[in-house]
């Protein structure tokens, strides 16, 4: 392959994500730029000093940022829930029986409108930014709907969560055991060779510990990685058992003891924040502030599922962030990006220095402080994946 080099100059500020290149944690260079080579960022330093390329793309005092990496949504799915999103701002609360709605909607929908319906979330999500996602199964809820939730999904993304374990199937009901043991047999089987991760709701009114114990410790057998929706509702062992078990993200966290805390900042799970869920469901905040005090690693996702968190906007997560978990415009951006990577265990995307993938989003902003300072504008103008730009 001929190497191609594109040099983007003129970036008003530059965050990279790489403390070793610029200011402060996120690296942040001021006129700045970056050189791709083919799918890669060769160099990114100061406009003054770029090195020639073959072709030059003016970003005209534009923000840049690494393309957001969102590690938690629910993209395979079928159908509408306003009603009960209706019901929820008239005052009533939310819960997790309102997953079965969905698991009915998924099961009478074809594989192509299932499809068509993760494309669209995905264009939506890409347009504002985002250019790595993680996407579940857990609204088929028997063999042959989990294992094609995850073919459609693994279509579009490299991270593919297994979570058979959402809430325990209405048909088994009457006999929740028996539920487990096809989620860590037959449905198992099936459906790790479509899957890198398994994940559990660990929640009242959907699995327990010793459940999400056996779930995960299954999947890890089956060669999965484990993730966990852990103290999302409700206090509980989830966020203690994901640190044990060496999960690579507890999602949620919203109800922590100061034990889980502790958990968090000494283990290797990064805490992953989910402030879409918060907003609608009406529910208390996760306290990111407490969270980055006592050292944690925290990561900001969208959730995106059609219940308790219908948003693909990466942006609008960082501005309630910022505004409503104490966490500062930086660290959000940081969460979003590098956070996102690290609850993915990936190395090669939320960052912008040599060897990166070249995952770029433009902002029509000085700099992302305005994600949080101008909330719910369209502030990106423009998406590159893998050196190549898409919108
Ligand atoms: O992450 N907590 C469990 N699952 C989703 C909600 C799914 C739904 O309500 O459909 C979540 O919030
Ligand atoms: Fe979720």
């Amino acid at each position: 392959m001929t190497n191609r080099t594109t040099a983007i100059t003129n970036i008003g500020t530059l965050v990279t994500n790489d403390p070793t290149l610029g200011e402060g944690p996120l690296g942040q260079i001021h006129n700045a730029a970056l050189v791709i080579e083919n799918d890669k960022i060769a160099w990114a330093g100061p406009t003054t000093k770029a090195p020639a390329a073959d072709t030059t793309h003016d970003a005209a005092g534009r923000a840049v940022i690494p393309g957001f990496v969102d590690s938690h949504s629910h993209l395979v799915f079928a159908g509408d829930r306003t009603a009960e999103f209706n019901a929820r701002m008239s005052g009533q609360s939310y819960s997790a029986g309102g997953i079965r709605t969905t698991v009915a909607a998924t099961r009478a929908a074809t594989d192509e409108a299932l499809e068509a319906n993760l494309k669209h979330h995905l264009a939506e999500a890409l347009r504002q930014g985002t250019t790595t996602f993680e996407t579940k199964s857990g609204y088929g809820l028997t063999v042959q709907d989990e294992e094609r939730a995850l073919r459609i999904a693994a279509a579009h993304t490299d991270e593919v969560t297994y979570l058979g374990a959402h809430i325990v199937s209405p048909d088994y009901a009457d006999d929740p055991a028996a539920y487990v043991e096809l989620v860590t047999g037959e449905m198992l089987d099936a459906c790790a060779p479509h899957a890198r991760w398994v994940d559990v709701f660990c929640e009242k009114g959907a699995f327990d510990g010793d459940q999400a114990r056996a779930i995960l410790t299954a999947g890890k057998a089956k060669g999965l990685l484990p993730r966990m929706h852990a103290n999302q509702l409700s206090y509980g062992p989830g966020v203690q058992l994901a640190v044990e078990l060496d999960a690579a993200s507890a999602d949620h966290c919203t109800h922590l003891t100061d034990a889980d805390v502790d958990a968090l900042a000494n283990g290797n799970t990064v805490a992953t924040l989910l402030p879409g869920a918060e907003f609608s469901t009406r529910a208390e905040w996760p306290n990111a502030r407490r969270l980055l005090d006592a050292g944690a690693t925290v990561a900001l996702s969208t959730d995106c599922n059609p219940g308790s968190s219908f948003t693909s906007s990466v942006p609008f997560c960082i501005a309630l962030a910022v505004r409503d978990m104490g966490m500062t415009p930086d660290e959000a951006l940081w969460s979003a990006t590098a956070g996102g990577a690290k609850a993915l265990r990936r190395t090669d995307v939320g960052y912008l220095s040599p060897g990166a993938r070249a995952d770029l989003t433009f902002l029509n902003a000085p700099s992302h402080v305005h994600f949080a300072y101008r909330p719910g504008v369209p502030l990106v103008s423009e998406v590159w994946r893998r050196g190549v730009r898409n919108g």
